[in-house]
């Protein structure tokens, strides 16, 4: 299923090349850690996308998160059709966002919360209401975390443990980061030393509940609850950035599966991808003496024209409506299915990797040894990574085009959807091993070019 030169994808992004940078709205979608040219997609249909040329691809994206339940499921297009039909945005309140809002609030541990539009204007607005709340500036994040591009958080780790970061992207001025701090994760000793050092001036933490973009790496038994400990002894706010973890992991994400047990709970969370049902909605909540310094009830300032949007809450609310039991039980089977799969084609074609889960999140990081932090995820092999993608791609299953993301599958994807996957994966594994196991070469990424 090789696209010939001349597909109507490669005329495409020569196209877009010339009135947008790079040819995309979000750089990864650009291949640029792959090679090769994106598949410009005309449709998608439950496990599947179509490309502008005519190939289908069984779809392990998943949009890089949001579609649990697979693309145009019933509930979720009645829902929207039906909310279209009302208009599209009135810039008043309505029930759908009450009725959302109920839905967040039921299913996790926070009190209050408030809609926004993407990820990264909820961990921004978090951020600023730590700091609102807590009159302190500092904020602390992990190396490898990606949080969205706010500016603050895309700081490089600077020259110490518990020195101030630098900025890691030109447009970011160094006053932007340098009240930032930049951790090695699951590091509780670096945690400990930066609070010695900064405690009473941090105003928070920020990390993923169980980070998914330097590829899966889980939080260590204990973590979050230690960081959530951490914060409360020395006075600073624990934000626990659900945007993909939550209602994917489980149906509370990551807090209902591990913090549940651990007894974690954080001060503010953030939430994105899912909870718009492939539409524009986010959110960011927790503590109620904590969200009640938010405008117009406090002094914290904080707005958006098309948050609460009627037709993005009525997709998100469809979305967590039919998440049911047994959606989480299918994406464990079909989680478990290409986890076996991997497992048992890349070792029999004597290729090293390690698959990491977080529920039915997962990624296959082509190394020896298990990833636990940022630096660890680096040093995996990228080349590999390269041919193992193209040879899925042109098998007609499309993974994401980095190393170092998720795979994402949904409650859509059917036995034939997973076969297809487990058909190609013994090719492929091949034309990885064939590839060689150098690891990234050049200069170390920042954790800040995560790219989404
Ligand atoms: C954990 C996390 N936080 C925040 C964001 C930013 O969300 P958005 O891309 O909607 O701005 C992302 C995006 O991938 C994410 O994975």
């Amino acid at each position: 299923m090789a696209v010939p030169l001349t597909s109507t994808s490669e005329a495409l992004f020569a196209r877009a090349r010339e009135v947008t940078p790079g040819g995309v709205n979000s750089p990864v979608r650009a291949f640029n850690a792959v090679g090769g040219t994106p598949r410009f997609i005309r449709s998608a249909s439950g496990p599947r996308l179509t490309d502008v040329d005519g190939n289908e691809y069984v779809d392990l994206i998943c949009s890089w998160g949001p579609m649990l339940l697979g693309h145009g499921h019933p509930a979720v297009l009645e829902a929207v059709q039906a909310a279209v039909s009302r208009g599209t945005s009135y810039g008043t309140p309505t029930e759908g966002e009450v009725a959302l809002v109920e839905a967040i609030v039921a299913r996790t541990p926070v009190e209050r919360l408030r809609l926004v539009t993407s990820g990264t204007e909820a961990t921004m607005s978090a951020i600023r209401l730590a700091r609102g709340f807590t009159g302190r500036d500092v904020v602390v994040k992990f190396a490898g975390c990606y949080h969205g591009h706010v500016d603050s958080l895309l700081a490089a780790a600077g020259s110490g443990l518990t020195t101030f970061s630098i900025p890691g992207t030109p447009g970011v001025p160094a006053s932007s980061t340098e009240l930032t701090l930049v951790l090695p994760y699951n590091d509780r000793e670096a945690v400990a030393a930066a609070f010695a050092e900064h405690g009473d001036r941090i105003a928070c933490l920020i990390t993923e509940a169980a980070p998914g973009n330097m590829g899966v790496v889980p939080p260590a038994p204990g973590f979050n609850q230690f960081l959530a400990e951490t914060c409360r002894a020395h006075g600073a706010l624990f934000i626990s950035d659900e945007v993909m973890t939550g209602f994917r992991v489980s149906k509370a994400g990551q807090w209902g599966t591990d913090g549940a047990v651990e007894g974690w709970v954080p001060d503010l969370m953030t939430f994105g991808k899912v909870m718009g049902g492939g539409f524009p909605a986010a959110a960011f909540g927790g503590r109620a003496d904590v969200m009640s310094h938010l405008a117009p009830e406090g002094p914290v300032y904080q707005a958006g024209t098309l948050a609460g949007n009627p037709v993005a809450t009525a997709a998100g609310l469809a979305t967590l409506s039919a998440a049911t039991d047994e959606v989480y039980a299918r994406l464990d089977v079909v989680a478990d299915a290409l986890r076996a799969g991997v497992a048992e084609t890349f070792t029999a074609a004597g290729l090293p990797h390690v698959i990491q889960s977080t529920g039915s999140m997962f990624s296959v990081f082509l190394t020896e040894a298990p990833v636990t932090n940022f630096a660890q995820a680096q040093a995996t092999s990228v080349p590999a990574y390269a041919a193992l993608f193209h040879s899925m791609l042109d098998q007609g299953v499309h993974l994401p085009p980095s190393a170092f993301e998720a795979w994402f599958v949904s409650s859509s994807h059917d036995d034939r959807a997973v076969q297809q996957v487990l058909d190609a994966l013994p090719a492929a594994a091949r034309a990885a091993a064939a590839a060689g196991f150098e690891a990234r070469r050049g200069a170390p990424r920042t954790s800040t070019t995560e790219e989404v």
